[in-house]
């Protein structure tokens, strides 16, 4: 379809890229910072090590100063916890300073900073002491660490994002981090779903109170989910992935309700997260400002029968087409793999008007402005010389933003967009084998290097993205 209506994206359209805390800063024991869940897990497989990262610590301003000539409007951050609260109760000055000094080098720069509170990384003493998000003692640690943010922070920020992934935290326990063994995983799943809503309402409804001038959304990782076959079973297991993996948790906090299909299936299991008539009353009027979504694949559903065995979802962590297995819950759904679609290395298919259909739906649904906080190809870089040809990553991305063009032409209310990600990161499944960025980190996982910063073919290609505010 030709673009009739949209010739160019909106003028305050924001333009972005994205990192988060772990994932590149480095200095991990640095300034008072404590451990972080992530930090605990270093060494527990060959990629996994948050001791240095890119250094983004010591190099944030070579680093701004490439978010500048990338011609930035936003960048998306997150805080590090336990740089703030090393323990989890006890203020940290200069965990606070580091980022006073960041977000200080980015409004000098003109680019507005959209930080994330909480991605993946609460402190190792708080899971130590009472499992994390397991409990709901982490309520109140949490929300004095978001007003910490608001407070500090909140002269300069605009935008925040309350959760990264909360579904997928919960969908990949063992992956992300902070599960609790020994405990039945839907148990644990939907305990920590409840304890993560209610800390979510919260700091939503803090950040409205204390800085009514600033948005607030929580943030999602979405795939459109296609029925196997228009057989009819194929269709409701679609729906029962949909309502289990997206609508939980933002029926909850956009509508102020329990998906009743969740709550039965809980039921059936014999297990208890009813909310309590207190807790739904704190469920209304949240009134988050957007929802924003992280999009990478898309994914299919097939009916599966009650009698067929329990799969936990898995990744390809070898890097090898084809190694994908499928996850299976019996009742709901299992996933298969989609005909149609090019996969990356990693197994995630490669879906943009999937894309499209995710803003669609969002948007019927929940009638809310959209963000895209993350959407990138994990792939092989190779550094030639001082280049990096990766083609494959413009040809992903470049066919994604056409379809977000096509979603605005449809009526979808988008007001920002943030690649995943600005520089190379260290994967959360992958280390440095699978690379994100716009701008290269020569290390590898085995050799640090010098960590030298060089851009990629697609920093230039999104430069010219951004400067004609079209494609
Ligand atoms: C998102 C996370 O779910 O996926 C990021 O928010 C992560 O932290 C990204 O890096 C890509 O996943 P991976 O495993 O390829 O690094």
């Amino acid at each position: 379809m030709e673009h009739k209506y949209l010739n160019k994206f909106p003028d305050d359209f924001l333009w972005g890229a994205a990192t988060a805390a772990f994932q590149v800063e480095g200095a991990y024991d640095v300034d008072g910072k404590g451990i972080s869940i992530q930090d605990a897990k270093n060494g527990s497989n060959k990629f996994h090590d948050t001791s240095v990262t890119a250094d983004h610590y010591h190099r944030y301003q070579e680093d701004i100063k490439l978010m500048k000539e990338l011609g930035l409007k936003s960048y998306r951050l997150s805080i590090a916890w336990t740089r703030i609260y090393p323990d989890g109760k006890t203020k940290n000055q200069k965990g606070i300073d580091f980022y006073n000094r960041i977000l200080d080098e980015l409004i000098k720069n003109d680019i507005k900073p959209l930080v994330t509170i909480y991605h993946f990384d609460h402190p190792q003493c708080l899971q130590d002491a009472y499992g994390g998000w397991y409990s709901r003692e982490i309520i109140d640690d949490f929300v004095r660490f978001a007003r910490t943010c608001f407070e500090e922070f909140g002269d300069r920020v605009h935008y925040w994002l309350t959760i990264c992934e909360q579904n997928n935290v919960v969908l990949y326990p063992k992956l992300i981090g902070g599960f609790l063994d020994g405990v039945d995983s839907e148990k644990w799943r939907f305990e920590v779903h409840h304890v993560m809503t209610i800390a979510n309402a919260r700091v939503i409804k803090l950040c409205h109170k204390l800085l009514p001038d600033s948005k607030i959304g929580p943030c999602v990782g979405y795939s459109a989910i296609y029925p196997k076959t228009c057989k009819p079973e194929d269709m409701l297991a679609a729906l029962n992935q949909e309502d289990f993996r997206f609508n939980y948790p933002l029926d909850l906090l956009c509508f102020g309700r329990q998906n009743k299909l969740v709550k039965r299936y809980l039921e059936e299991r014999g297990i208890d997260v009813v909310l309590s008539d207190e807790e739904l009353l704190e469920m209304q009027g949240v009134n988050p400002d957007f929802i924003a979504f992280n999009y990478y694949q898309s994914a299919v559903a097939e009916f599966c029968p009650l009698q067929e065995e329990e799969k936990q979802p898995e990744f390809n962590l070898e890097g090898k087409k084809g190694n994908m297995s499928f996850s299976q819950f019996p009742g709901l759904y299992q996933e298969a793999s989609n005909p149609y679609l090019e996969r990356s290395d990693w197994d995630w298919e490669i879906d943009p008007i999937g894309f499209r259909i995710a803003f669609r739906k969002l948007y019927d649904r929940y009638q809310l402005p959209l963000m895209v906080t993350e959407n990138g190809l994990g792939a092989y870089d190779t550094l030639e010389g001082n280049e990096v040809h990766d083609q494959y990553r413009i040809d992903y991305l470049e066919k994604h933003i056409l379809q977000m063009k096509e979603a605005i032409n449809d009526g979808v209310e988008i007001i920002a967009y943030y690649p995943w990600s600005f520089m190379d990161v260290l994967s959360t499944s992958n280390g440095y084998s699978k690379r994100y960025g716009f701008v290269y980190v020569d290390r590898s996982d085995e050799d640090i290097k010098e960590l030298k910063r060089y851009k990629k073919d697609s920093f230039y290609w999104y430069q010219k993205i951004i400067t004609a505010n079209n494609i």
